[in-house]
């Protein structure tokens, strides 16, 4: 898979690909993260790439020069199965948006800043606006950080234990049972007997039934 990303504040995001799973997912070859600086897509000798909006109003957007050429020059070699746009009025991010997204070949996502991105860009090269959730950010670089982080972790090889992401909390709508570790005692406090009595059809039956108990009292909405 390959994850291409446009952003004015780039830095942000060599973090969080450069630690754990998403750099041995990189490492391994599973994916290939490139990371797009929009200043190097300037519309004039003093570096611009922003400008107020029309109508008035605080704040910068982004203007569409930079964003269309950058884009243009990625799509000239690559087929993008999305062109995703990070932003809170986007579709809530999912974990069933990770899965199909884990699916793709070639992703293209773009981080706006300031007050956005000029409409004219959305309507001409977005396939897809996404939010990570009803509160605002200072751009999309943390968003998109979370996007990309969801999706690796699903890619096979990526999780040495293949069965760990399928037994993530939502991977079946439901919130994942509680999990224990030695020492089997700790100041007093006993795993449940029946995790370790290596009966597997008993642990899964108990494992069930905490998925179902946790998710009616913390989160009844996604058992409807
Ligand atoms: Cl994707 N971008 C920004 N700037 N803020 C957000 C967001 C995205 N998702 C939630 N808040």
């Amino acid at each position: 898979m390959r994850i291409d990303i446009i952003s004015c504040a780039p830095a942000l995001l060599e973090s969080p690909f450069a630690h754990s799973i998403v750099k041995r997912a990189i490492d391994k070859g599973l994916v290939e993260i490139n990371l797009h600086d929009l200043h190097k897509f300037p519309i004039n000798k003093h570096g611009q790439i922003d400008d107020y909006p029309f109508g008035g109003g605080g704040g910068m957007v982004l203007r569409a020069e930079p964003l269309a050429a950058c884009i243009r020059q990625l799509q000239a070699t690559v087929a993008y199965d999305h062109v995703l746009f990070m932003t809170p009025d986007g579709k809530r991010f999912s974990q069933d948006m990770a899965n199909q997204f884990s699916l793709c070949g070639n992703l293209l996502i773009v981080c706006g800043h300031y007050k956005g991105i000029d409409q004219r860009i959305r309507d001409l090269f977005i396939t897809m606006d996404v939010s990570i959730g009803d509160y605002v950010l200072t751009g999309g670089e943390l968003a998109a950080g979370v996007v990309v982080d969801a999706i690796v972790r699903l890619l096979p090889g990526a999780i040495s234990d293949e069965v760990s992401a399928l037994t993530d909390s939502f991977q079946d709508g439901l919130l994942g049972a509680p999990v224990y570790t030695r020492p089997a005692e700790w100041e007093g406090m006993l795993v449940p007997e029946v995790l370790t009595s290596g009966d597997t059809p008993k642990i899964e039956a108990w494992r069930f039934d905490k998925q179902v108990e946790k998710t009616t009292r913390l989160r009844p909405d996604l058992l409807q």
